[in-house]
């Protein structure tokens, strides 16, 4: 009979045990979800940056305009922390470091300013025009004196002129692959948006709805790549 009993209360003690362990790896389960769960959410709603360029620099350019509408446009529409990087405002001389770009080894103040904001930034939009079926030499001059800044980032495009920079935009995503980013190729062409045919630039909805497709890209290849960049 003690045996019996002895037996009987073996098996519920690895009954209960059994249960117990089921029952602590729900909770694993639960508070792993949880925490998870809360990150995914803080991500989803996240504090990305999205540091928007205008490319264009000359006096009476239009490319400030469509830079402070899609700027607009991707503040009220998109989950990022948008500013804009004004080539014009920024005024970089000519390339003139001495050290190579991958060193990171700057020795002016305008490079290491310019430095510490590219590497704030989780994805680009290029406000580009056409120059000569190429990107305007302004852009490139920004864009060669850093480099490890650049990488593993997104660049989107809003593209103006005759063709809307398809041209342009070409050699910039060529360009974007060798410093290891990802040009995404949802872009917003406006097309027939140049000066001095349009003196004021008024968005259609097709560039809005361009605008937001490209933004919802964007912002899931900067969520994708964030690990990389900030590793
Ligand atoms: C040096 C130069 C070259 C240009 N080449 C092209 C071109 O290849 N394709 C094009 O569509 N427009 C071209 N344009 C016209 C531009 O699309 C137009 O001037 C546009 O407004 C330039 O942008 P921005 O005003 O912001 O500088 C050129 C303009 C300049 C100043």
């Amino acid at each position: 009979m003690g045996t019996i009993l002895e037996f009987f209360t073996v098996i519920i003690s690895i009954n209960l045990s059994f249960f117990n362990l089921v029952y602590a790896s729900f909770n694993v389960t639960t508070l792993h979800n949880e925490v998870f769960g809360v990150l995914l959410l803080s991500n989803n709603k996240s504090h990305m940056k999205l540091e928007i360029i205008i490319a264009s620099t000359r006096p009476g350019r239009i490319g400030d305009q469509i830079g402070k509408w899609i700027a607009d446009y991707a503040a009220e529409h998109s989950d990022f922390d948008v500013s804009v990087a004004d080539l014009a405002e920024i005024n970089l001389p000519m390339y003139d470091e001495p050290n190579l770009p991958m060193l990171g080894n700057y020795t002016k103040e305008h490079t290491k300013q310019w430095s510490k904001r590219i590497d704030a930034a989780d994805a680009f939009i290029i406000v580009t025009p056409e120059y000569n079926y190429t990107m305007p030499p302004s852009l490139l001059n920004a864009i060669d004196f850093l480099q490890n800044e650049w990488k593993y980032k997104p660049a989107a495009f809003v593209g103006y002129g005759g063709t809307g920079a398809v041209r342009a935009i070409q050699t910039e995503r060529l360009l974007f692959t060798n410093l290891s980013m990802m040009p995404i190729p949802i872009m917003v062409n406006l097309v027939g948006v140049y000066r001095p045919a349009i003196i004021t630039f008024k968005p259609e909805e097709k560039h809005e709805q361009a605008a937001k497709k490209m933004l919802e890209e964007l912002h899931k290849w900067a969520k994708a790549l964030m690990p990389l960049h900030k590793s």
